[in-house]
């Protein structure tokens, strides 16, 4: 009897949206995971929670081998939008500016970014994945149906990063941020390992002058068109 060879597995979609910080990828990438009913990946989560940790626990987040060592320990969870860490939330401690430095500074490390990847791997569960990111595209899922690189000038993620501190009544000194920014885009660019860059195939998309539903109407547009090819 002649057994049929069993038909290949079709591979989960995967839509991955890089950027810089601030550029507004966070509240994009999420709405359009809700439209699509995707799961959802935030892996700037990730490295901030190892920035948390480690920052706990007295590790220097130069040093490569205590960081990657430490992030093995942890238990990372995502639970209704809501971050755990060995199953406490944490979600609004991992949100702060110096935590958003750490994890800056922490994922330079080549050692602890191939400690991340399984687990990033992991959210590629039916009906599909919007993986949010700096290396999305170019690194931990290439095989992307679409990939997006949304971004914005510095002037104008300062000034977004600015009034969402002052919406949310912390201090918010816009010539700071603006350096802020400046130093953590050379960061995120400059390192060896995974650097934020465009991949070849994705599409730029820049949100100056666009709103948060035109930009997520543009993404699921482009999703449709490569689904029905
Ligand atoms: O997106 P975010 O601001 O939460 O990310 C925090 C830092 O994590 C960012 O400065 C760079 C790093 N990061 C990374 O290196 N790779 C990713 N895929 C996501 C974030």
């Amino acid at each position: 009897m002649i057994t049929p060879a069993p038909s290949p597995q079709p591979l989960v979609p995967v839509i991955a949206i890089d950027g810089p910080s601030a550029s507004g990828k966070g509240t994009v990438a999420q709405l359009v995971a809700d439209a699509l009913s995707f799961h959802y990946l935030d892996s700037g989560a990730l490295y901030r929670v190892v920035a948390y940790a480690t920052h706990q626990n007295n590790i220097d987040w130069d040093d490569a081998t205590a960081v990657a060592a430490c992030a093995k320990t942890l238990h990372i969870q995502f639970k209704h939008g809501q971050v755990f860490l060995n199953d406490t939330d944490i979600s609004d401690q991992i949100r702060t500016e110096t935590i958003g430095k750490g994890a800056s500074r922490v994922a330079v490390h080549a050692v602890l970014r191939a400690a991340l990847v399984d687990l990033q791997h992991s959210f590629r569960t039916a009906p599909g994945l919007l993986a949010d990111g700096r290396d999305m595209g170019t690194v931990i899922f290439p095989d992307a149906v679409l990939k997006i690189f949304l971004t914005a000038t510095t002037e104008t993620r300062a000034k977004r990063r600015h009034q969402q501190l002052l919406g949310k009544h912390q201090p918010a000194d816009y010539q700071a941020i603006l350096q802020d920014l400046h130093t953590r885009d050379a960061r995120d660019k400059g390192r060896a390992s995974a650097p934020l860059i465009m991949a070849e195939d994705a599409i730029l998309l820049e949100t100056d002058n666009l709103t948060i539903t035109e930009a997520v109407d543009f993404i699921l547009l482009n999703y449709q068109q490569k689904m029905c090819k």
